[in-house]
């Protein structure tokens, strides 16, 4: 059975957690592979809202076992924190949550080191030590769950990361919040105690997703974040520390390239970013506040507003490339109703000319105008529609541009928050 891998298209906040909620019914495995508590995935399931930040949305749906894959950087702390709250929910964790022996451990020197150098204004970070702790697991020096779990070698390693802390303190003329010696003695005490409430849900999860392949089941790997935040990929330097993209989802869980054969791009009706960076098609400031009310467009995990602006097909041909993206899925085509004209960027004028190509250089990208197309919007609300063709014939023009640039089909639409607000889309020929 391949790998279904779930991708955003744009700058995160695609509505990832929804979709992998709905796909989560028919998979035995949803893994996250990426990002750690930068991640505000929101689920709705009746009158209850989720978000999570860590764990997988699948952990939602009795079916699937759940994983935290080694690309991942994960908060101990706060890994246990969400789980209790799910499980104070009613949500069963027990038994169905594996993390793995090789994700590096997020702790909390990471967000301090994060203020000292400014790295979180620069970027307008989520501010949760995300940066600091892939610069450890790049600079080989993190600290994996398989030593969290090991007493005397927890010690020692904390000892060097709180001789470099002070270094890194003095280096720049700060104090601590408090003694160095003092965070290093509650350090040890607390990660002693979460060691002891992890240990049985540490494993190799490698060897555990490779048999289940091997026994043709179901994964769903969950990515984090979009397309525009990959470490690789996107608008770097504003981007998380990560690949966000679809060949992260093999690095991060350790799984076959070649097992990845569908890859589900998960694209908004229109687009939004949080944080700085470049936004070609982001709308004025007067002209984004209806849109951002009316798509409730406020970060999950940091509360900020989101930057709003009209769809950019110019990115998504580009994510639907790099990421291999086999089908579509459409989100939050119902914040759009109302609206008499959509405008749509095709093209961008640079300054080396126009281009369909998404440039590299974040400078050229951020001097970049879109060409924009002007599509005919529809005024009725379309949040109650459930089969494809009952959709305006105009919401449907301007999804096929959507499948035009991305050179796949849409497989589903969302028209809502709600688990059922969503329908599929018959193949081309049938509809
Ligand atoms: P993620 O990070 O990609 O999982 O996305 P977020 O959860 O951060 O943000 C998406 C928001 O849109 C959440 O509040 C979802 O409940 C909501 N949402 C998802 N799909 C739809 C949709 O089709 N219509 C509407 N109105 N809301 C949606
Ligand atoms: P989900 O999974 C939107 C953004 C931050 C910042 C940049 C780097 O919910 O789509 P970081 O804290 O990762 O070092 O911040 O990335 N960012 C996100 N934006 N959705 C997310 O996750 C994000 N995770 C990080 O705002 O611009
Ligand atoms: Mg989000």
């Amino acid at each position: 059975m391949p790998v279904t891998v779930v991708v955003g298209c744009q700058f995160g906040d695609e509505g990832k957690g929804k979709i992998v909620d709905y796909l989560a019914r028919g998979a035995d495995w949803v893994a996250r592979y990426g990002g750690g508590a930068n991640a505000g995935h929101t689920v709705q399931i009746g009158r209850e809202t989720f978000v999570l930040h860590l764990l997988p949305s699948g952990i939602l749906t009795p079916r699937p076992k759940c994983v935290i894959g080694h690309g991942v950087v994960a908060d101990p702390v706060y890994l246990l924190e969400e789980m209790d709250l799910l499980v104070g929910r009613g949500v069963p964790v027990a038994g169905r949550l594996f993390i793995s022996e090789g994700a590096h451990a997020l702790l909390p020197y990471h967000p301090m080191i994060e203020t000292l150098d400014g790295e979180d204004v620069r970027v307008g970070t989520t501010k949760r030590g995300i940066g600091p702790a892939y610069q450890d697991k790049v600079r080989r020096a993190g600290i994996r769950f398989y030593e969290l779990l090991d007493p005397k070698r927890l010690r020692v390693r904390l000892e060097e990361h709180a001789a470099r802390l002070e270094t890194l303190y003095r280096g720049v003329g700060k104090t601590p919040p408090a003694p160095i010696d003092q965070l290093f003695a509650g350090w040890i005490s607390t990660y002693s105690q979460v060691a002891d409430r992890l240990r049985p849900l540490v494993v190799d999860t490698v060897e555990l997703l490779n048999s289940a392949l091997r026994r043709g089941e179901k994964i769903l790997g969950e990515g984090a974040q979009g397309t525009f935040l990959d470490i690789d990929l996107g608008t770097y330097p504003y981007v998380t520390s990560s690949n966000t993209t679809a060949g992260g989802a093999a690095t991060g869980l350790g799984l076959p390239p070649s097992s990845l054969r569908k890859v589900i791009g998960v694209c908004k009706a229109y687009a939004t970013r949080v944080g700085e960076g470049p936004f070609p098609t982001e709308l004025s400031a007067g002209a984004a506040d209806a849109l951002r009310e009316k798509g409730s467009e406020f970060g999950a995990t940091t509360g900020r507003p989101r930057r709003v602006g009209w769809c950019d097909l110019v990115q998504l041909r580009y994510a639907a490339r790099v990421n291999g993206v086999t089908s579509l899925i459409i989100t939050k085509l119902d914040i759009l109703s109302g609206m008499p004209q959509l405008e749509i960027a095709t093209a961008y004028d640079t300054p080396g000319g126009r281009t369909t190509a998404h440039p590299v250089d974040t400078e050229v990208l951020a001097r970049s105008k879109p060409v924009y197309e002007s599509a005919p919007g529809w005024l009725e609300p379309v949040s109650g529609v459930r089969r494809y063709g009952e959709l305006p014939a105009a919401a449907r023009s301007y999804l096929d541009r959507f499948e035009a640039a991305a050179e796949c089909p849409i497989s589903m639409v969302s028209v809502g928050s709600a688990r059922s607000a969503i329908m599929t889309v018959p193949p081309r020929g049938r509809r």
